[in-house]
C-alpha cells in the first residue's frame, strides 16, 4: 500500500489577537515579529520544510498585512536591486512566490469554525493544521506528525507536556500508552480544564486531520463562549475512529501574548546570526545582575 504523504496545510489566522492589545489594534498579531521575522513566517517555513506544497491561510478583517507579506514588494525590490543590497533583496523576496492561498472567516466564531473554511481547499485529502500562536524550536514537528500519519493513517494531535498548573490554558489530552514511547492513543480531550486535567499533555497547535472532521464541524453547535471548538469536534471524531497523540520533544512557545513572545524572542536571539554575538554577553550580564532576585 502506498503511504499517504500530506501535502496541504491550513493556518487559521483570523483571531482578533485581544491577548496582545494594544499592539494588535492596527496590526495583525501574526505579523508581530520574533526578533525580525513575523511569527507566521516561522509557521509557513515549518510547513514548507515538512514537504507541504500548498498552504491555505484563513484570514479575516484587518489581516491584509499577511497577504502583503507573502506577496512581492516591487518598490522595495527595485530599491534594493539599485543599491546592490543582495542579502536584503533575498530576505525581501524569499517570502513571495509561495503556493499560499487565502480565504476569509467572516465572523470570529472560534477555531473550529475557522477550520471549517478549509473544506473546499482540502477536498478528500488529509491536511496539516498549524496554529499561528504555536512556535517550535528543534526538530520539525509538522514533519514528525506527517511521517506518523503516513505510517498509521490516523488523525494525529501533537502534544507537549506542560507544568500541571498550566493545564487550564490548553486543550488537554487523556491518553493511553502505546508500544512507541512518543505515540499515545487519545481516549478523550478537555478544552482548558479548570478543575481536573486528565494529564499534563497539552495540544500543541499541530494536527493531521482527515476530511471527516468537516462533517462534524458543520453539525457542531457553538460552545458557551459562542465559539465552535476544534476540541469538541475531535472528541466526537474519537467516538468513531482512533486518534493518536504524538509527544513533541523539542521546545514549544505560545506567542499569542506578550510574555510568550518575549520568551521566544530571547531564545531565538541565541540562534540569530546577526544578533547572537552581542546578545549573548548582554544576557549573561543581565543574569549576573539578577542572580539574587
Ligand atoms: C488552542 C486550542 C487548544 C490548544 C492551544 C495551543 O487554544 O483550542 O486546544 O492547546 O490552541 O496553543 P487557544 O490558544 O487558541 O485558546
Amino acid at each position: 500500500m502506498s503511504k499517504i504523504q500530506v501535502k496541504k496545510a491550513v493556518i487559521p489566522a483570523a483571531g482578533l489577537g485581544t491577548r496582545f492589545l494594544p499592539a494588535t489594534k492596527a496590526i495583525a498579531k501574526e505579523i508581530l515579529p520574533i526578533i525580525d521575522k513575523p511569527a507566521i513566517q516561522f509557521i509557513v517555513e515549518e510547513a514548507l520544510d515538512a514537504g507541504i506544497e500548498d498552504i491555505l491561510i484563513i484570514t479575516g478583517k484587518g489581516k491584509q498585512e499577511i497577504e502583503d507579506h507573502f506577496d512581492a514588494n516591487f518598490t522595495l525590490e527595485q530599491n534594493l536591486k539599485a543599491k546592490g543590497k543582495d542579502k536584503l533583496l533575498r530576505l525581501a523576496t524569499e517570502t513571495s512566490n509561495l503556493n499560499i492561498h487565502y480565504t476569509r472567516q467572516d465572523h470570529p466564531r472560534g477555531l473550529g469554525d475557522a477550520v471549517r473554511h478549509a473544506k473546499a481547499f482540502n477536498g478528500n485529502d488529509p491536511f496539516l493544521l498549524l496554529l499561528g500562536d504555536d512556535i517550535i524550536r528543534g526538530e520539525n514537528l509538522s514533519k514528525q506528525i506527517i511521517d506518523l500519519y503516513a505510517e498509521k493513517e490516523q488523525t494525529v494531535i501533537a502534544g507537549v507536556r506542560v507544568d500541571p498548573n498550566k493545564t487550564k490554558n490548553y486543550g488537554i489530552l487523556d491518553i493511553q500508552e502505546t508500544a512507541n514511547p512518543h505515540v499515545f492513543q487519545v481516549v478523550d480531550m478537555i478544552e482548558k480544564p479548570q478543575n481536573h486535567a486528565p494529564s499534563n499533555m497539552a495540544a500543541a497547535g499541530r494536527y493531521i486531520l482527515e476530511p471527516a472532521i468537516f462533517k462534524i464541524l458543520d453539525e457542531l453547535e457553538a460552545g458557551p463562549t459562542g465559539e465552535v471548538e476544534l476540541t469538541d469536534a475531535l472528541i466526537q471524531l474519537q467516538k468513531t475512529q482512533p486518534l493518536l497523540a504524538f509527544e513533541y520533544q523539542g521546545e514549544w512557545f505560545e506567542v499569542g501574548d506578550a510574555k510568550g513572545m518575549l520568551q521566544a524572542s530571547i531564545i531565538f536571539a541565541l540562534d540569530h546570526p546577526e544578533v547572537k554575538d552581542e546578545f549573548v554577553p548582554y544576557l549573561k550580564k543581565l543574569a549576573e545582575k539578577f542572580a539574587d532576585v
